[in-house]
């Protein structure tokens, strides 16, 4: 696969793994995907499905030592990030690419006020002196929406709730005004008109600032709403890759068709998936061939053979499942 000229960020056959007492497992193989400039990408699977183990990656985030990228790149303006030394990737971090968190209030020092917690990127970053930092986080704090912006600054973050946190933690991200912003799940813990108006914040953002997003949810109804394309992933794979619009009217994995019956199933708003019978494979789970097969309604003998291969069935369309993809793959001539 060749790097498309608009990718900003390029994942090419990432396989990660971490440390064990039975040895290296890997929680993500073969991960291939690019971030194009200015899109917004949608990661969706459900739990342990590797989708925040790769967002991590892009940024070196594990835990030192508990994590290896046994294969694989991860390319930004043709350097590669798994082997940048560090200093380069603290510069790339929150300069370049910005991440967003499920959990607003563990991100948050409770010590410091908010506009000295916006400002500390651009303190660093850009050599802001301490009041330059503060009118600057008061421009974020009216960018993200948080009305009375002025008095709100000078606040701790015990006095704000949940959503004005995750404002803020979102003010933080684009300080320094990244061409990516990562956000894991960024409305999960919270209420269901704050989520919605959380991902409309995020879509203006990104209109507004022209950059990429990277939205990972479990929650198929959120991506729905705001990616232009989509990569499922499961069991620590790419499962199936399209068009936002494509995958919705086309699903053509089993498991991605699974994701969508429990999408049109639910009746709460928020709710997990929970439809597909079984569940996610542990990483050191030993599997033969497709790692979806035991929970696949489709299954047949060629799927126990062999881990099937991620085939192109259209333009930007991948699927990864032998019987499907060879039945809908263009024919070699
Ligand atoms: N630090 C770690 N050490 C060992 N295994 C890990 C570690 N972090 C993640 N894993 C494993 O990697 C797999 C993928 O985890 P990951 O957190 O990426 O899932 P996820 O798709 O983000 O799930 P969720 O929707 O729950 O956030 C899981 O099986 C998880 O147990
Ligand atoms: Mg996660």
């Amino acid at each position: 696969m060749t790097m498309p000229a608009d990718a900003l960020v390029s994942i090419r056959d990432l396989t990660v793994q971490f440390r064990t007492d039975r040895g290296w497992v890997s929680a993500i193989e073969d991960i291939s995907l690019d971030i194009n400039a200015g899109e917004c990408l949608g990661v969706v699977g459900e739990s342990g499905s590797g989708k925040s183990v790769t967002a991590l990656s892009i940024l070196r985030l594990h835990a030192r030592g508990t994590a290896r990228a046994a294969r694989g790149s991860i390319m930004l303006d043709g350097r590669d990030l798994l082997r940048a030394p560090e200093r380069d990737l603290r510069r790339v971090r929150g300069g370049d690419i910005a991440m967003v968190f499920q959990d607003p209030m563990s991100s948050l020092n409770p010590v410091l006020t908010i506009a000295d917690q916006i400002s500390e990127s651009l303190r660093l970053h850009q050599g802001l002196s301490r009041a330059e930092g503060r009118s600057r986080a008061i421009e974020l704090l009216d960018l993200v929406r948080i009305a009375d912006a002025p008095r709100r600054a000078d606040e701790y973050p015990h006095r704000l709730s949940g959503g004005m946190r995750q404002r803020v933690m979102i003010a933080i991200a684009i300080a320094c005004r990244p061409r990516l912003l990562i956000a894991d799940e960024p409305t999960t813990a919270l209420d269901v008109t704050i989520q919605a108006q959380i991902l409309e914040l995020l879509r203006d953002l990104r209109a507004e600032l022209g950059m990429a997003v990277m939205m990972i949810s479990h929650d198929l109804g959120v991506i729905a709403e705001f990616a232009h394309r989509v990569v499922v992933m499961y069991a620590g794979r790419i499962v199936e890759q399209a068009p936002v619009g494509t995958l919705f009217s086309a699903p053509r994995h089993p498991y991605t068709e699974g994701l969508m019956t429990s999408l049109r199933g639910r009746d709460i708003p928020g709710q997990r998936l929970g439809s597909i019978p079984g569940r996610v494979p542990d990483p050191d789970e030993s599997i033969p061939g497709c790692r979806f097969g035991p929970r696949c309604a489709h299954v047949e003998a060629v799927c126990r053979a062999a881990v099937p291969a991620l085939v192109s069935i259209s333009e930007n369309h991948d699927v990864r499942c032998t019987p499907r993809s060879q039945a809908l793959a263009p024919a070699c001539l």
